[in-house]
C-alpha cells in the first residue's frame, strides 16, 4: 500500500502530526505498536492530562540547542490547542503557573484527536509491529500487518518513559539507521533516591511536603518538595532532576520568603527550642529531623552567634546529593534525543534525508513540568504536518 505520509506512533504528536497533514489532503497512515491508543496522554495529569500552559516560552524548554523549539512553537500556540479543545466542547481549568487541565479526563482529549484523525481520513494501524525501514524511491516500512510505502516518515516514537505503556528506542534507532545523531540520554522529570546515610535519616518523614526553592546548575524552581521511601520528589524536584547530574550537589532553600538570619538574631534571647519556633513554617517531624543532622537542640537563648548564623545557612542552603533517579519507570520524559543540527527548525525534516521527519519527545527538546511538553508535541507535530 501507497500513501503520502506514514506517521510510527500514533501518541501526541503523531496524531497532531496526522490531523494538519490530513486536513491538506495528503493521504496519511498512522501506525502503532500498542493496543491501545495515546496511554501517555491518558495517564498524564493524574489522569486529567495538563495538555499546556499559558505561559509556554522557549525557556521552559532543555536542548543542546535551546532555539530550535521557537519556530515550531510560536507557529502553534496554546491557544491553538485551546481553540481545538473548544471546538470540542471540552472543559478545561487552569492551576498554579498557567496549567491547563481537563476538568474530567484525559480520555476526551484522545477521542478528540481521533476524531479530527478520522475526519480528515487518516488511517489506522494498532498493535502493528515494524520489522524493518528502508528508503529507495520511497521510504518502505515492513510489519507484521503488511508493508506500506509513502515519501514521507515521520518517527513520533516518543522517549523512552514508562516502558510498560510501550515506550521504546526505536525513534533513536531508526535515527541511527540513517545516520543521524542522537545527544545522550537520560531521564528527566523522575524523582531522585537518597545514598543510604540519608534514607537512614528522612525515610520515615515519607509524605512530608515542603514548600522550597530548589536549586542545581543555575537552575532554581520554588514549588513543593516530598520525602518519598526513596529519596525526593514532589515538583520543585522534578523540575529540577532535568539539571541534575550525577554527583550534582541539590541546594535547597526551606525558608525562601524568610531572612533567617535576621529572624534567628530576633529570637536569640527566648527560651523556645529552636525546632519548636522553626516548626513555626515547617513540618515538626521534618524539622525534628533535620535539626538533629545540623545541631544540638536547645532553647535558643543557648546558641553562641556562631551557631545561629550556621543555623541560618543551612537553612536557606540544605545541601544533598541525591545517588541518582528512580529512572524510566517513574520519570515523565527522556532528556536529550535526536539531535537538533540534524534537523530543520521549520519542518522537523532530516536536513540530509530527505522525507524523513522527528517529532515530539524523540527529538532532543524536554520541556518542563506543567504542559510544556504536550506543547512541544502538539506543536513539533503540527509543524511537521504542514510541509510532509
Ligand atoms: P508519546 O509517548 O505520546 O507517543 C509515542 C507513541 O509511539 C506511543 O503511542 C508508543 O506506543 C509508540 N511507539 C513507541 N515505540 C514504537 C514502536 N517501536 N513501534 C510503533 N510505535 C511505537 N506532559 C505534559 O505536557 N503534561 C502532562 O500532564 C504530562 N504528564 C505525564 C505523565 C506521565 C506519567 C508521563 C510518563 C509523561 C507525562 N508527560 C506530560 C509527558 C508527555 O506524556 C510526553 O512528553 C508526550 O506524550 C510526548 O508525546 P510524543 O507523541 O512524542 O510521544
Amino acid at each position: 500500500m501507497k500513501k503520502d505520509v506514514i506517521i510510527i506512533g500514533a501518541g501526541a504528536a503523531g496524531m497532531m502530526c496526522a490531523i494538519e497533514a490530513g486536513s491538506r489532503g495528503r493521504s496519511v497512515l498512522l501506525l502503532d505498536h500498542a493496543n491501545k491508543l495515546a496511554e501517555k496522554i491518558r495517564i498524564s495529569g493524574g489522569g486529567r492530562c495538563n495538555f499546556t500552559n499559558r505561559q509556554v516560552k522557549p525557556d521552559n524548554y532543555l536542548s543542546q540547542n535551546p532555539h530550535y523549539c521557537r519556530s515550531a512553537l510560536a507557529r502553534f500556540s496554546p491557544q491553538d490547542f485551546i481553540s481545538l479543545m473548544d471546538k470540542h466542547r471540552i472543559a478545561y481549568h487552569e492551576r498554579n503557573h498557567g496549567q491547563l487541565f481537563c476538568d474530567d479526563s484525559a480520555q476526551q482529549i484522545i477521542d478528540m484527536l481521533r476524531q479530527e484523525c478520522t475526519s480528515v481520513g487518516v488511517e489506522w494501524r494498532m498493535a502493528c509491529n515494524v520489522k524493518k525501514i528502508y528508503k529507495n524511491e520511497y521510504f518502505t516500512v515492513d510489519t507484521d500487518q503488511g508493508t506500506f510505502s509513502a515519501d514521507s516518515l515521520v518517527v513520533a516514537t516518543g522517549g523512552l518513559s514508562i516502558p510498560q505503556i510501550g515506550a521504546t528506542a526505536f525513534g533513536y534507532r531508526i535515527a541511527e539507521q540513517f545516520g543521524i545523531k542522537v545527544t545522550s540520554l537520560r531521564a528527566a522529570l523522575v524523582p531522585l533516591t537518597f545514598h543510604p546515610q540519608d534514607l537512614t535519616l528522612f525515610a520515615d518523614l515519607s509524605g512530608i511536603t515542603i514548600d522550597a526553592a530548589v536549586s542545581c546548575n543555575g537552575a532554581t524552581f520554588r514549588e513543593n518538595l516530598l520525602l518519598t521511601h526513596r529519596g525526593l520528589s514532589g515538583p520543585a524536584i522534578l523540575q529540577v532532576s532535568s539539571y541534575w547530574k550525577h554527583g550534582d550537589i541539590l541546594h535547597i532553600n526551606l525558608l525562601p520568603d524568610l531572612d533567617a538570619q535576621q529572624w534567628l538574631q530576633e529570637q536569640k534571647n527566648s527560651l523556645i527550642v529552636l525546632t519548636n519556633l522553626l516548626a513555626q513554617y515547617l513540618p515538626k517531624r521534618f524539622i525534628q529531623k533535620w535539626c538533629e543532622t545540623i545541631t544540638p537542640i536547645k532553647p535558643m537563648n543557648q546558641y553562641s552567634e556562631k551557631e545561629l548564623h550556621f543555623i541560618a545557612n543551612q537553612l536557606h542552603d540544605w545541601q544533598i546529593t541525591p545517588s541518582g533517579t528512580v529512572g524510566y519507570k517513574k520519570a515523565e520524559v527522556t532528556l536529550g534525543g535526536v539531535d537538533t543540527n540534524e534537523l530543520s527548525s521549520k519542518t522537523m525534516e532530516a536536513k540530509n534525508v530527505p522525507g524523513l521527519y522527528f517529532i515530539g519527545e524523540v527529538v532532543d527538546v524536554t520541556g518542563h513540568l506543567g504542559g510544556f511538553n504536550f506543547q512541544w508535541a502538539w506543536a513539533s507535530g503540527h509543524a511537521a504536518g504542514q510541509f510532509v
